[in-house]
């Protein structure tokens, strides 16, 4: 039996299917590269000792998604595919509602048809909208600014409305919240195409010499510094909160969102000085005007995280910017 993981050679499937590979599981990755490449899952194979299966499907086509579950025995699905940058969706939202909703919806089809019902799904803290009530609760007021935000949570709903018509359908729908760094070997991490709009990937650019400065935008918010405040959390932390999903969704049939973040804000300049103070570099910045659409604090409540799959966030700044640092300037 095999998990297979949609999106597996991005930046947040690249490594949880490494952490997979060491708990035991066998992996199958399905991807379409079209923000990735086969090279990652090499990497992959190499750091687990254990190569993934790999198909480059798109799950736009319903045959090749389908032709996976012929070809695996397949238990369960962590459904990582889709397209993730929020200006890009208001831009093209056909290309954004059509990629990560028809995209899911074969998907489905393809698990009902080979009685495969379990499910963990990238959604994301972006479902909570414009809500100001921090920290996060699961139950809190759901809501979308922008296509990206939407597809999150429609698929939430398909996902429900699937569960609703079977219920021996089992569905985690994990809200991340900033995920940050890169596995502590340096071999896999985040690689951007073009100008990052994630504030990590662009600060390690800028300390990698990449570009002059880091533009920070908004310091004029009702936060300690003036500054965005997020919950960032280190990459492998949210890819060991995959695999406490998957322990989840074996056990118990049912539908349940959980926040996967660590309780704690960070601001920008707070996050520039954690990076500094690691890497010895400089990140000179510059204040801009706030980003249309950012929210002054987003952070967790990570309670549930922590009573249902017995999962919490372990590891600190320090060490999110160390490895961050650790693969940008042997990779970027
Ligand atoms: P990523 O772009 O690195 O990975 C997504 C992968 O999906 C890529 O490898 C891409 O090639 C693949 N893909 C996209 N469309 C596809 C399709 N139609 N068929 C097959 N493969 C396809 O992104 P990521 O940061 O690893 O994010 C993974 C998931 O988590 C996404 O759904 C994203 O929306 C969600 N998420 C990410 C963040 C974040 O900050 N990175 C935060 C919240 C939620
Ligand atoms: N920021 C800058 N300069 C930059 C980039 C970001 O100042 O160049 C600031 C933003 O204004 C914000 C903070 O840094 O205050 C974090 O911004 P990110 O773009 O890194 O992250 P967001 O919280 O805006 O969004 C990310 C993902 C979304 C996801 C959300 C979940 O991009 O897809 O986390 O919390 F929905």
């Amino acid at each position: 039996m095999a998990v297979l993981l949609t999106g597996g050679a991005g930046y947040i499937g690249s490594h949880t299917s490494a952490e997979l590979l060491g708990a035991g599981y066998n992996v199958v990755i399905a991807d379409n590269f079209s923000n990735s490449t086969p090279e990652t899952v090499r990497w992959i194979g190499q750091l687990a000792g254990r190569t993934p299966a790999l198909c480059k499907v798109d799950l736009l086509e319903r045959d090749g998604i389908d032709r996976v579950f012929t070809q695996y025995e397949i238990d369960s699905v962590i459904h990582f595919a889709g397209l993730k940058a929020v200006g890009q969706s208001v831009q093209a939202p056909l290309m954004y509602y059509h990629n990560n909703i028809t995209g899911t919806l074969n998907l489905c089809e393809a698990m009902k048809k080979h009685n495969c019902k379990r499910i963990v799904f990238s959604s994301s803290a972006t479902v909570y909208g414009t809500g100001t009530n921090v920290p996060f609760r699961e139950d809190d007021p759901l809501s979308a600014t922008n296509p990206y935000g939407w597809t999150k949570l429609m698929i939430e709903q398909i996902l429900r409305d699937v569960w609703e018509s079977d219920h021996e359908w089992s569905v985690a729908l994990l809200r991340y919240f900033n995920p940050v760094g890169a596995h502590n070997s340096g071999l896999i991490g985040e690689v951007p195409r073009g100008v990052p709009n994630n504030l990590m990937p662009y600060i390690a650019q800028v300390a990698t010499g990449k570009r002059p400065h880091l533009n920070v935008f908004g310091n004029d918010y009702h936060t300690p510094d003036g500054t965005g405040v997020r919950d960032y959390m280190h990459v492998l932390d949210l890819a060991s909160g995959h695999i406490k999903a998957l322990e989840y969704i074996k056990q118990n049939c049912g539908v349940e969102a959980v926040n996967l973040g660590t309780g704690r804000g960070t601001s920008v300049l707070e996050m520039v000085a954690a990076f500094e103070a690691v890497s010895g570099m400089r990140i000179p910045y510059v204040i801009q005007p706030r980003r249309p659409g950012d929210i002054s604090i987003c952070y967790a409540d990570p309670t549930k995280a922590k009573v249902l799959l017995g999962w919490t966030a372990k590891r600190g700044l320090e060490e999110m910017c160390a490895d961050l640092w650790n693969f940008a300037k042997n990779n970027l």
